[in-house]
């Protein structure tokens, strides 16, 4: 049977990550996969989830099923997470959240169950977005279309393009939106550019997706979540996706969440019921533990603010890393300028160069970045950044 299955290529990043992981380049840097380095290249687990899993260790006295929804601690830790105190109290008749494997599993299940609720429903996306977003979506059957959200030239949001797409999406249409963070480009809007948006969105009658996978390392955790609060404030609809695998660092626990706002309580029982009879029929219910972490952090005010702390700790480390990069590549070179990289948030930006020399840069350097160009900032560190930023330079120079 399996004689009629074609071999598939490898995932544009995790098989990045796999390609460099056999490469033998002696000075090889991977700038690939959204993964969180210290200036040592270490991913470190969080004191706050060794703290929380210890915990639980001493804790845990069963490994019994959990409720298909998820562990209640984590549910309501990032109701609130997201939605902030005063908006998580005053959805909570009408909202719901569902613990899932990772933000993928959030995508996932959020399409399947707006494919459940509309089957021609079409989803919008920006121009680019993350690979897998196509893939994840389009195989719940929902139909997929762009709009132009960035500016090559300047390496920022063309807001205005944007706003005139979504002016003529039609009334019903899905959009999704990166709350902040772009990935792939680091591009975001500003808080009155939200507004606008938020504004376009009520007065046609869209349904705004919010992905949210890097919660705190933009500006803020209330910040970076600005978008969706007040989508969720104004509009009777709104989905919202989580990952923990950055803010947390739970990358492989696959810890995520999903958010559906109805317009009321019997909506988002509808919602929720659905969502929770999909899980049934693919996974039966998610993996506990990484959300048990999340909900053990977000329900101990002490484990709360040590979190907290290490989260602004990793942004405050990624801001310092942009403006470093962009300094130096500035000196190095004079063919582009990149300070538009400074102005980017989260982990990632297009550096901008020609396909060519991003694979000049991969085969000859061991320096792995995206076919796009994104790099992932994150990755960089005081032992690379040189080598980077002349590798780079010398490629543009030749
Ligand atoms: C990325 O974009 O690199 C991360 O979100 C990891 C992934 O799954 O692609």
């Amino acid at each position: 049977m399996f004689e009629t299955l074609k071999i598939l290529p490898p995932d544009p990043i995790l098989g990045l990550g796999q390609e460099f992981l056999k490469s033998d380049h002696p000075n090889k840097v991977n700038l690939s996969v959204g993964v969180y380095k210290t200036d040592t290249g270490n991913t470190p687990i969080f004191k706050a989830v060794k703290a929380a899993e210890q915990h639980m260790i001493d804790e845990q006295d069963s490994k019994v099923y959990i409720a298909q929804q998820g562990d209640p601690k984590f549910l309501q830790g990032m109701h609130t997470l997201l939605l902030g105190e005063e908006l998580s109290k005053s959805l909570a008749d009408r909202s719901s959240v569902c613990m899932t494997p990772g933000g993928c599993g959030a995508l996932r299940l959020a399409a399947e169950t707006v494919f459940n609720a509309n089957p021609n429903a079409t989803v919008w996306f920006s121009t680019p977005t993350w690979g897998n977003h196509f893939p994840l979506i389009e195989s719940a059957g929902l139909i997929t279309a762009e709009y132009p959200y960035y500016d090559h030239t300047t390496g920022l949001v063309d807001f205005d393009a944007m706003l005139a797409a979504l002016e003529i999406i039609p009334a019903g249409d899905l959009v999704l939106f990166h709350a902040c963070c772009h990935n792939p480009t680091g591009a975001d809007l500003s808080k009155s550019q939200w507004d606008q948006v938020i504004d376009v969105a009520e007065r046609q009658g869209l349904i705004p997706w919010f992905d949210i996978a890097y919660q705190g390392f933009g500006k803020s955790l209330d910040d970076d979540a600005y978008s969706l609060r007040i989508a969720a404030e104004r509009l009777p609809e709104v989905i919202v996706v989580a990952s923990c695998s950055k803010n947390f660092g739970l990358y492989r626990e696959r810890t995520g969440a999903a958010l559906f706002i109805n317009k009321n309580a019997k909506q988002a029982e509808a919602a929720k019921t659905n969502a929770i009879s999909l899980m049934r029929k693919s996974y039966s219910m998610s993996p506990f533990h990484g959300g048990g972490i999340v909900g053990t952090i977000l329900s101990d005010a002490g484990l709360t603010t040590m979190w907290k702390d290490e989260v602004i700790e990793i942004c405050a480390h990624v801001q310092n890393l942009r403006q470093e990069f962009t300094d130096k590549l500035n000196s190095k070179q004079s063919k582009k300028d990149f300070s538009f990289i400074t102005q980017n948030q989260g982990m990632f930006s297009f550096l901008g160069i020609e396909l060519e020399d991003a694979l000049k840069l991969r085969s000859e350097y061991g320096i792995y970045i995206l076919n796009s160009t994104r790099l992932n900032m994150a990755g960089l560190s005081s032992a690379n950044i040189d080598y980077v930023t002349d590798s780079i330079a010398a490629v543009l120079n030749q």
